[in-house]
């Protein structure tokens, strides 16, 4: 019985420890954990400060995060899983190339794209490579955002090792890349088509006016109910007929909720305002 209670105290302790560290990582930097899915943030975060030495949230926010910038940082880089690839999952990359930008560029000269949640920026730039390619359009702009500025940074040096672009071709690579001592940099052609900017998915207001917007491998962390609100954004977001593209575990179940209708495997025309 008195063991019984005290693995409760213990529960009930743990669960007020996270509550309070949600409130202060809010009030310190805007971030909203209770937005994220809990289980798996905690379990994340849990591992990484016991990595760094704490025993506690309330430990790994006072005497970490406030106390180190390098702490905080790496926080943000532990949140959610920053990794990407060029290509990523390259059967719907060619839907989006031979189906779904085509329908796009074909009533206009000019397409506005936004990649949410870039990472690293092999997305935008898969795109820009691939709209450059295909002459689909003259016109294009490409917003990518993220909410980790860090990983913004590496995404505008655009310094990629060798093994990232194995799924690109010879010719591609030799006309987008310029192979330096340390790895393989985009080109400023390419760069210059990706604007670069921090935005919270969960807090920031989102721009309109959008073809299509790339969101992909980032919902996943999310609540249903948060999830359901960016959908709604989305949607404002997009011009009538524009897309939005998701991950590969992102489906979206009742899409026409939201005024969008399935174009394809994890693309969603949007087909009402809502
Ligand atoms: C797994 S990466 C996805 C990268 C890319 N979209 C892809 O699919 O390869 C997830 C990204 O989501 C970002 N992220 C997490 N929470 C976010 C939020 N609330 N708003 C914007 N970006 C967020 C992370 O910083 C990370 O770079």
């Amino acid at each position: 019985m008195n063991r019984n209670r005290s693995y409760e105290q213990r529960e009930e302790a743990a669960s007020s420890d996270y509550e309070s560290f949600k409130e202060n990582i809010k009030r310190k930097t805007g971030i909203d954990l209770s937005l994220y899915k809990e289980a798996q943030m905690k379990r994340r975060l849990t591992s990484f400060y016991e990595k760094r030495g704490f025993y506690s949230f309330q430990e790994f926010f006072n005497e970490g995060i406030t106390k180190d910038e390098g702490v905080l940082e790496e926080f943000l880089e532990r949140m959610t899983i920053n990794v990407s690839e060029f290509y990523r999952n390259p059967k719907r990359w060619d839907v989006l190339s031979d189906i779904i930008l085509p329908r796009l560029s074909s009533d206009t000269s000019r397409l506005k794209i936004w990649s949410a949640a870039c990472s690293t920026g092999e997305e935008p730039y898969t795109l820009a490579i691939l709209l450059k390619e295909k002459k689909l359009v003259p016109h294009y702009s490409i917003l990518a955002t993220d909410i980790d500025e860090i990983i913004l940074k590496r995404a505008r040096t655009g310094l990629y090792p060798e093994r990232a672009l194995k799924e690109f071709s010879n010719q591609v690579v030799q006309r987008y890349f310029h192979k330096e001592e340390t790895g393989y940099r985009i080109s400023e052609e390419i760069k210059d088509k990706v604007t670069y900017r921090r935005h919270n998915l969960l807090a920031d207001t989102y721009e309109a006016g959008f073809d299509l917007i790339i969101c992909r491998n980032v919902l996943i962390y999310f609540t249903e109910e948060a999830k359901q609100s960016i959908y709604e954004k989305f949607n404002k977001a997009l011009n009538l007929g524009g897309v939005l593209f998701v991950g590969s575990t992102e489906q979206i179940f009742n899409p026409d909720r939201f005024g969008f209708k399935t174009e394809d495997t994890f693309f969603y025309k949007k087909v009402k305002n809502l």
